[in-house]
């Protein structure tokens, strides 16, 4: 079989593994050729390819990005995009494609399988965890490694200065790395989009928390919203979702908290660092048996499927169900982190 293999969306460590796990198994158990399609979408599109064999997957394990090239380009908003696309798949005789990616490049993905019977075969990425289908994925367990040392890092300085040190990390819709990382870095308080904060009770806990002499390490994940409506339509800006965002909320908090405490307050935007680098053990271990499970799904003609993680052991979902819902944090588990508000 001739596979075709591409990236799509934001990059996110782990990518390189997965390729080099499909690569290596494709060709020494079942003997497949491999195409690679260069960033995104964008290249079964367009027709851009690159060499994807053996050699090419050489000493990429370690490695953060991905060989191929990333984008955001979807087919299905551009006129004869469909047609495009399975053009250029006959044309590099393609019978089967493998799109790792998150919720929009696998939402592709599911439609093209479904709907005009292009062999896919899914794979899920996100730093921000919040893939319904499956229990983890990879670039997740990397980002929140990166945050908590970085708050490890502002703790220190906090209290040199004894200042309110805000830390703003990603996720649009979801709070996992702001959770997972506040609490494994002993954050003082935590802001997740799923729950809208009060910026009273905010500066109460920032409060509280010089009280014992301690200064306060707030970390909020970049969707965060005040329950506050009239700031939301000042502020808020719309994204790429239509969800309505303010942009900046770090730096929006630290001058609200400067406001309304007298406190000095700081904030760090950690922004694509969380993205870039090497994947921890834990990543490349979750991308290479994803890459190995979906050149199985590929062999046995399963497409129009995912590879998903449900407790150990991987799983094929369908492709529809993946992209289906948004993983979102549950309220109880958010409750947890709240004994150490303050
Ligand atoms: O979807 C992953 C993500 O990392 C989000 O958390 C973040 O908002 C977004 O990508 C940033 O994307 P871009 O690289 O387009 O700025």
């Amino acid at each position: 079989m001739r596979v075709g293999v591409l990236t799509g969306g934001g990059d996110c460590p782990g990518l390189n593994a997965v390729i080099r796990a499909l690569v290596r198994k494709g060709v020494q158990e079942y003997g497949h050729e491999f195409v690679g399609f260069r960033d995104g979408w964008r290249g079964p599109l367009e027709g851009h390819t690159k060499q994807l064999d053996i050699p090419a997957v050489r000493g990429i394990l370690p490695r953060g990005g991905t060989i191929l090239g990333s984008s955001r380009t979807n087919p299905l908003k551009m006129e004869d995009g469909v047609r495009k696309v399975k053009e250029n798949l006959a044309k590099h005789e393609v019978d089967a494609l493998v799109a790792i990616g998150g919720e929009d490049t696998l939402g592709v993905a599911a439609t093209l399988a479904d709907q005009y019977g292009v062999p896919c075969v899914g794979v899920p990425k996100t730093i921000d965890n919040d893939l319904s289908a499956t229990d983890y994925t990879f670039g997740f367990d990397t980002a929140v490694n990166i945050a908590t040392e970085a708050i490890d890092r502002l703790h220190t300085t906090a209290e040199s200065h004894m200042r309110v040190l805000v830390i703003e990390v990603m996720g649009r819709h979801a709070g996992w790395i702001a959770l997972h990382a506040g609490l494994a870095g002993g954050a003082n308080v935590i802001l997740i989009p799923e729950q809208r904060f009060d910026i009273d009770e905010v500066c109460g806990w920032v409060e509280s928390r010089f009280k014992v002499r301690y200064a306060p390490i707030i970390v909020v994940a970049e969707g965060a919203m005040p329950k506050d409506g009239e700031l939301v339509t000042k502020d808020g800006t719309l994204d790429s979702f239509g969800h309505v965002r303010l942009s900046g909320i770090g730096d929006w908090l630290a001058k609200e908290i400067e406001k309304r405490t007298g406190k000095e307050a700081r904030t760090t935007v950690l922004g694509h660092i969380q993205r870039g680098g090497t994947p921890s053990a834990f990543d490349r271990w979750l991308a290479t048996r994803f890459g190995l499970h979906a050149i199985d799904a590929v062999q046995d003609g399963d497409f129009g499927k995912m590879v998903a993680l449900r407790g150990t052991d991987i799983v094929r979902v369908a492709l529809g169900e993946a992209t289906a819902k948004l993983k979102t944090v549950d309220p109880a588990l958010y409750a947890e982190a709240g004994v150490f508000f303050g």
